[in-house]
């Protein structure tokens, strides 16, 4: 048992009195800079946005989705008020009109919204996370000023815009070109499996560079849909996802002029891969919302059906896909913490926030298995939720990088093929600057 009496009481006292039994010297600058220790507790703010996240499910997302789900019919309604509760701007600096909380909160936004529906997240990560927190990395601060006010409110909806028929997970062998002419590019191409490409106002895309001297050929570019040459077709027939809106973008001919390209000639390849590191933290949070989705759904039933005189929850097997979920859940919280924590101190977090990626997304699907299972044959119909979560949680394992991609980072890493060198452009740092 520790002498409590050996120790002084003031933690300052204590702080000295350890580094001096540990033969630390006195220093006159803190010795880890502006690194701050990571901390679990939920500060009150960031609960009250959780809070305020959780009763936006409940009461903005919930009414009438079961059956826009079944009619495969998104809401567009849902987005505006999702910029009025202040979601699309949740970590945007107040300086450019967002809430300007911390980059956990984002995580803690975007898990209540996905325990409601995957509709909701969805927008976040591509609005939130590979538009506008790239334009923070990114932009000027003329272009930040120009797009991220009407971002933060939601006045304007953003998308992203990588993936083609053929550039999948080989992002780089993408067919979209951009020719310079003057002041302008030309864009000619196509984008498949964008979200929101029905509804967003612009989009940040990837484009291959026609002629360049870069060494990578590729540049990013904002677009705005009003741009002639532009068109959008919705895809049908998704297994998940079913409320929300996903599509193809075409361009054809269409004028760009250079202060909408992001970052240099060059950097597109770069900027996408830093827009991913948004997204799939933004994609890793919402999962955790799908595990206490099932969770919540599950511990309900298991506590009313009876089976041979008792609630199916006293029956172990039960009991073990229970556990199960509250694993994943409790695992995944820490893996999207860490990395929210990573980016508000500024840290590159590649590495980590695949690994968020990977493992919470598998781990919803995991758990979305087992709450249909704990349903029976009720869970194999949208009488309840859990086929809706086990549709979409499948998804997330092919979207913003494949479980494949990932189990491939994680082992490259590993073996020191792969390591994150710092970054040229970095995400602003939590508490932003005025
Ligand atoms: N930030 C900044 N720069 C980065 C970076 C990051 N996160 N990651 C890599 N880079 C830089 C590297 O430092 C490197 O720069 P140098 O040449 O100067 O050294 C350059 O980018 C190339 O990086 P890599 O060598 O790591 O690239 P790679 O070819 O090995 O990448 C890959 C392979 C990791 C598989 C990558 O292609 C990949 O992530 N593929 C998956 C694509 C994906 O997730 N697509 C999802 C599309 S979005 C979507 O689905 C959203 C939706 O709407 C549904």
């Amino acid at each position: 048992m520790i002498q409590r009496d050996l120790f002084p009481s003031h933690s300052c006292c204590l702080w000295l009195w350890l580094c001096k039994e540990a033969g630390f010297q006195k220093r006159s600058a803190p010795p880890f800079g502006r690194i701050s220790a990571m901390d679990f507790a939920l500060t009150q703010e960031q609960e009250l946005i959780r809070e305020s996240a959780y009763k936006f499910g409940q009461n903005s997302i919930l009414p009438g989705l079961a059956e826009r789900d079944r009619a495969h019919q998104s809401d567009k309604e849902m987005l505006r008020r999702m910029g009025e509760a202040g979601f699309l701007g949740v970590c945007i600096p107040p300086n450019y009109e967002g809430m300007g909380a911390d980059y956990v909160s984002l995580g803690l936004v975007c898990e209540e919204l996905e325990r409601a529906d995957s509709t909701a997240r969805v927008a976040m990560s591509v609005h939130v996370g590979l538009h506008s927190m790239t334009l923070m990395q990114w932009g000027t601060e003329e272009q930040k000023r120009r797009w991220l006010p009407d971002l933060a409110t939601g006045r304007k909806l953003a998308g992203f815009g990588l993936t083609e028929p053929n550039a999948g997970s080989d992002a780089s062998s993408l067919r979209t070109t951009a020719t310079k002419d003057g002041d302008h590019y030309v864009i000619n191409g196509q984008k498949t499996w964008i979200s929101l490409a029905d509804y967003a106002d612009q989009f940040l895309i990837i484009t291959k560079l026609a002629e360049t001297t870069a060494k990578a050929p590729y540049a990013a570019f904002i677009i705005d849909r009003n741009t002639p040459g532009f068109s959008s077709r919705a895809i049908k027939g998704k297994l998940g996802v079913r409320a929300g809106n996903t599509g193809e973008l075409f361009f054809e001919d269409m004028r760009v002029h250079h202060d909408c390209r992001i970052g240099e000639e060059g950097d597109g390849f770069k900027v996408a891969m830093s827009a991913l590191d948004h997204g799939r933290y933004t994609v890793a949070s919402g999962a955790v919302g799908i595990i206490q989705a099932c969770l919540d759904a599950s511990v309900k039933y298991a506590n009313e059906r009876s089976v041979q005189g008792e609630p199916i929850g006293k029956k172990q097997l039960v009991q073990q896909m229970i556990a199960s979920m509250v694993q994943g859940r409790e695992v995944g919280r820490l893996l999207y913490y860490k990395v929210g924590w990573m980016k508000n101190q500024g840290l590159r977090h590649t590495k980590e926030c695949s690994l968020a990626k990977w493992t919470n997304c598998a781990a919803a699907f995991d758990a979305a298995n087992k709450a249909v299972e704990i349903h029976g044959a009720y869970g194999y119909t949208d009488e309840f939720p859990v086929e809706r979560y086990f549709r979409n949680s499948r998804g997330a394992m092919i979207y913003e990088g494949t479980h494949e991609i990932h189990t491939l980072m994680q082992a490259e890493y590993e073996l020191g093929y792969r390591t994150d060198k710092p970054l040229d452009y970095v995400l602003p740092s939590y508490p932003f600057e005025d």
